[in-house]
């Protein structure tokens, strides 16, 4: 016998059953024999993407590069704090339970605060600080490096040019997937954060005045929202590290600290700690706490509503949820609701079969499938659309097999990597589109949302057939392509919270890179493989001409390339969304993630994650989970 895992067929049965109602046939209908949720309906699933790079030349990929090179366990820098003093709780005792704690700590027995909230990212290569401790990286002349606004508004202007073979969806749990992976220490996401770093006008402070941890983002004069409003200065306030915390001894780099649990193991959804998750629960009938209005299910109110969302009056919804960046966007909204709606949905399944079960039981053996289809989803459906499935099976992230594999390695740790989350991850903000379709039942978008108009305005999905609407519409409108082009909807009205402009999502992401201090992408590049660039020419190799020529008029020296920069401008790997040193950093880390966690399904602590849809299936009734098995076809 051997599972088959219906490409696709997971998640796209989660979006429009929950939109819809339950109606299996319908997926079937939408999803056909070889499309998924993340499949643009009018285009064949191609097994290699024909990748167009913009400057018209084919991608490239050579032998072994993108295959980064393995580090020795003991080589990984560790995300446990020695001291514990506000860098990683560890927990009291780890018990021998059935399920996960919420925090992530005892997936690891011998280290059992890896991978927990307020542990360090990790890092592939040493930190590269302005002075080597924890300033901002500055050009290694020792002068300022372009500001992160003029390498935004050159090398990532708005071309709308759209993926050929995925739908939006693929962008939208991309998103789900790093929000389960990592959040940075101090991030408020959207509301203005209560530390200030420009003045009331939008003008630089004094230096004096500038307050602790502030990194502002100075807007170039030639800047059109500095054109248009004056404005010079948009606030940017620094990642907290283990030096602010006071971890480390004063002369050691700073490492910055990760705000939510390492795995993924639905945090969005239960939380990251024992409170959250117990203020989300209804504790009855295993189901988590909702709303219901007009016949539908809905996250609980968040009671800081004013507080955390952009509401423009005080009855508009504004969720809770076990992420604190739940209300970011309407379509992640809408795929926290679906995974939320999948746990009451399987609790409510169980109890019919399970009569017996008290609330406890019924809560924890749902929360269990729902981690581990969204396992299954991210590592068969997702991950090989971004880092291509030859890729994954080479390097051991997914196996086709009929057998159980287990390769659970307790040496391996958690954390996420800095150069993942910091710069490589970040680079699928390409794929974001700024209009969201709306889409009838009969597969016709008969209008859009503008996307600044609903940053962490979540009303929106609730108003008229929006929810359906905007399913349909996450499954049919193409993503936008993996390229250096995006949306001026993130780069210049990001949360503008119904002003003119906002803020600059790509200039963040330039200038976190500086923040958290991250190697040059001339070291990066080496590191996965690539000749080491003595001249801006040499990146020819990976590069467009215009492109290294505008690199060339922006930094000093090809060492100063900021990794964020060089490697979104790689041209694609085939059958991928990504660069070869993107892909090989991408590719590091869902690696080490895959096999880093025991599998909680069924068999706790004696199996690795990697079979978890395997022993899913020996545990639970294929119809409760749609899920196919079928005879061998070899
Ligand atoms: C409309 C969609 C999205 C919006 C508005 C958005 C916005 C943001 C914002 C505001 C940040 C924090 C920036 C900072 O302060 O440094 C962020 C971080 C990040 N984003 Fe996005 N994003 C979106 C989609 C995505 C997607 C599709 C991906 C990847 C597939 C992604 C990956 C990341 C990563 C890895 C981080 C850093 C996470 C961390 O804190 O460790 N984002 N995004």
């Amino acid at each position: 016998m051997k599972i088959v895992c219906c490409c696709g067929i997971l998640l796209t049965q989660l979006i429009l059953c929950s939109a819809t109602g339950y109606h299996p046939a319908y997926s079937v209908f939408f999803g056909g024999a070889h499309r998924n949720a993340y499949y643009r309906p009018q285009f064949q699933q191609q097994t290699a993407p024909v990748v167009n790079t913009f400057d018209g030349s084919n991608a490239i990929f050579g032998n072994g590069i993108g295959s980064p090179p393995r580090l020795a366990a003991q080589q990984v820098p560790s995300a446990l704090d020695p001291s514990g003093m506000g860098c990683g709780t560890p927990p009291a005792t780890c018990t021998n339970s059935r399920y996960r704690s919420f925090d992530g700590s005892c997936n690891n027995l011998r280290n059992p605060v890896w991978g927990t909230p307020n542990t360090r990212y990790g890092r592939l290569l040493p930190p590269n600080y302005g002075d080597g401790i924890s300033l901002p990286t500055r050009a290694r002349s020792g002068n300022p490096l372009p500001l992160s606004r003029t390498v935004s508004l050159i090398m990532y202007p708005d071309i709308n040019l759209e993926d050929p073979i995925f739908t939006l969806n693929a962008m939208q749990y991309g998103q789900i997937v790093t929000h389960d992976m990592s959040m940075i220490a101090g991030s408020t996401q959207a509301q203005p954060h209560s530390t200030m770093c420009c003045s009331a006008s939008g003008q630089l402070l004094e230096l004096a005045n500038i307050p602790e941890h502030c990194f502002p983002i100075v807007l170039p004069e030639s800047d059109p929202i500095a054109q248009q409003t004056n404005q010079r200065c948009q606030n940017f306030v620094r990642t907290i590290t283990d030096r602010d915390r006071n971890c480390v001894a004063q002369n050691q780099p700073a490492e910055q600290l990760t705000a939510v649990n390492a795995f993924l193991d639905l945090s969005i959804v239960y939380g990251n700690n024992d409170q959250t998750a117990q203020s989300l629960r209804q504790f009855q009938g295993g189901l988590m706490t909702v709303d219901v209005r007009n016949g539908q299910t809905w996250p609980p109110r968040n009671m800081n509503s004013s507080g955390v969302c952009a509401i423009q009056d005080i009855n508009e919804a504004c969720y809770m949820a076990g992420d604190t960046r739940v209300n970011q966007n309407p379509q992640l909204t809408l795929l926290q609701v679906v995974l939320l709606r999948e746990h009451n949905r399987l609790a409510n399944a169980l109890a019919q079969i399970n009569s017996h079960w008290d609330d406890e039981t019924l809560f924890q053996e749902a929360r269990k499938i729902n981690i581990a289809q969204h396992q299954y989803i991210t590592y068969y459906e997702w991950l090989p659309i971004y880092i291509g499935f030859g890729n994954s099976l080479k390097n051991r992230i997914i196996y086709q097999t009929s057998d159980f594999v287990n390769d659970y390695d307790d040496t391996v740790d958690p954390s996420i990597l800095n150069e993942h989350a910091t710069a490589a991850f970040r680079f699928f903000h390409s794929l974001i589109q700024g209009n969201l379709d709306l889409v009838t039942e009969e597969r016709n978008s008969y209008g859009t949302l503008r996307l600044s108009d609903w940053f962490n305005r979540p009303q929106i999905i609730e108003e008229r057939n929006n929810f359906d609407d905007l399913s349909r519409g996450l499954n049919t409108q193409p993503q936008d392509a993996s390229d250096q082009f995006h949306t001026s909807e993130i780069t210049q009205f990001l949360f503008r919270a119904g002003q003119q402009f906002g803020q600059d999502l790509k200039a963040f992401d330039v200038q976190r890179n500086r923040d958290h201090g991250l190697a040059s992408y001339n070291e990066v590049r080496q590191f996965c493989g690539l000749p080491r660039a003595n001249s801006f020419n040499d990146f020819l190799d990976v590069m467009s001409s215009k492109n290294v020529e505008q690199l060339a008029r922006l930094y000093e020296s090809p060492e100063d390339v900021d990794l964020t920069v060089g490697g979104s401008l790689e041209q694609l790997v085939p059958g991928t969304l990504a660069g070869p040193t993107f892909l090989c950093i991408l590719t590091e880390q869902f690696y080490r993630y895959s096999f880093l966690e025991i599998s909680y399904v069924c068999y706790h602590k004696t199996i690795s994650n990697r079979l978890f849809i395997i022993v899913l299936f020996t545990c639970m009734s294929s119809s409760l989970l749609n899920l196919k098995i079928q005879g061998d076809s070899k």
